[in-house]
Order: C-alpha cells, then structure tokens, then sequence
C-alpha cells in the first residue's frame, strides 16, 4: 500500500501493481503543504480520491476520513463515508479509531461501506498523545490490543498499526483473522504502507526512522529544472525539431 493524490500517480502505482491506493489526509502535508494533517477537509480531499480512482483499474481505492469528520456521532461517519464513496468513487474508507468509536465504525460498515481502523499512533490525535510517540511500550500495549478487539467486532475489514513496537504489531497479526497494515510497526504485519513522496524522495529534510528511500525524485527533478532553465536561457531549447515551420 502506497499514499497516492493524484491521477498519473495513480496510474503509474497501479500498473506497478500496488495493492492498495491510500488517498490520506497526509495530503494535507504532501500536497497543501499544511503543517498538520488536522486542517485538510472534506471538500479538499473528495476531488483526490476521484482523481486516484480515475488512474486506477485494480487497486483498492481507500479514502482517509478527515478528522473532525467522523467523530461526533455514528451518523457523521456515515455521512462523511458516503460522499466519499459517491463522489469520490471510493472502494473503502479510513479511519483513526480507539476501541471509544466501535459504534462509529460498525455504523459505517452496516451501510455498505469496507472500514480500514488505524490505531497505535493516530496522527490526528497527535496533541492528545503529547506528539509524534511510538506507541504500545508498557502498559499502551494492552490499550492498542483492546481497541483492534473492538473494531474488528465492529466490522473493520483490516487494522492499520502506525508506529507500535514491533511486538504488540506481531501479537495483532496473530490473534486476529483480519490483515494488518504497518507504517512503522515492524515486520510481521500483513503489508506495509508508506507515504509515496517518503517513499521515493520527493520530501527531503528529517525523515522518520521507518521511511525507506526507494528513489531520489527530488533529485531527478531538481536536475530537469535546472537543465530546462539553462537550455531556455542559451537558447538550446526550442531546437528545430520541436518548432513548426510553415
Ligand atoms: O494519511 C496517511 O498518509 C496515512 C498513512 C501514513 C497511514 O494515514
Ligand atoms: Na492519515
């Protein structure tokens, strides 16, 4: 499983046959550069997915659920959930859930609507954890594992485990019958998933310890942009085979 925002992304991570296409609200970050992933909306997610669903042929198409819109009641969740199923050709939904948000989850999975619950680090709730903390060392262990109880009898098709230790991800993967998805949690979950411009340095600068750079984007475009730059003022660029003649 790959972040993904956009159509030609899509297309490319699709026909590389990634599983799943995760439309997260990390758009906020990687896309409009907002410092947190607590100010992206709705409206500004939905257009998105739509585009990553029109890039993809066989990947899950799996659309995070913006924080605020989903909280507050079971019947949000389903509201929120089924626009994004409708207008943004969503095939499932996402969402950061403690064991607290089982009705939240259970409601939206009785209205059709697959359920991926991500639990251990819950970047929405970054300020209620007191930041970016690996989670499940002493006693949260207990705390992640009740609440994977919870939303699997709720309904949750899959759990989504950021950054827990290694061990409480393994002992997830063991006593449940659904597949787990780990970012940061080690290697014993079902998949892995990473945010794509992490995954391929298009974001450089302090990197967490679980990103693996599989390319070095930043680079390659960085190096175009200059040599565009360059040819354009040395008048290289337009050469005659890219120019109309009469
Ligand atoms: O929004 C996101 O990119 C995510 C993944 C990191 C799991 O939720
Ligand atoms: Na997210």
């Amino acid at each position: 499983m790959l972040t993904c925002y956009d159509y030609l992304t899509a297309q490319i991570f699709d026909e590389a046959g990634i599983e799943v296409l995760l439309i997260g609200d990390s758009a906020g970050n990687n896309v409009l550069g907002h410092e947190s992933t607590l100010s992206i909306t709705v409206d500004q997610l939905i257009p998105l997915v739509a585009a990553v669903a029109a890039g993809s042929r066989r990947a899950l198409v799996l659309a995070d659920l913006p924080f605020g819109s989903y909280q507050a009641s079971p019947s949000q969740a389903v509201e929120t959930a089924t626009r994004f199923m409708k207008e943004g050709g969503a095939h499932a939904v996402k969402m950061e859930a403690s064991a607290y948000y089982a009705e939240h989850v259970r409601a939206v999975v009785k209205a059709g609507i697959p359920v991926m619950a991500h639990i251990g680090f819950t970047p929405q709730s970054e300020h209620a954890l007191g930041g970016f903390r690996v989670q499940g060392r002493g006693d949260s262990a207990a705390k992640i594992k009740d609440d994977a109880a919870a939303l699997v009898e709720a309904g949750a098709f899959s759990l989504l485990l950021e950054m827990t230790t290694s061990s409480v991800a393994a002992e997830i993967e063991a006593e449940f019958d659904v597949p787990t998805v780990g970012i940061g949690a080690g290697g014993a979950t079902t998949g892995q998933v990473l945010v794509w411009q992490d995954a391929f340095g298009l974001r450089k600068g302090k990197k967490p310890r679980f990103v693996k750079e599989y390319a070095d984007l930043h680079t390659v475009l960085f190096e175009g942009a200059r040599a565009y730059r360059s040819e354009v003022l040395s008048g290289v660029y337009p050469a005659a085979e890219h120019t109309f003649e009469s």
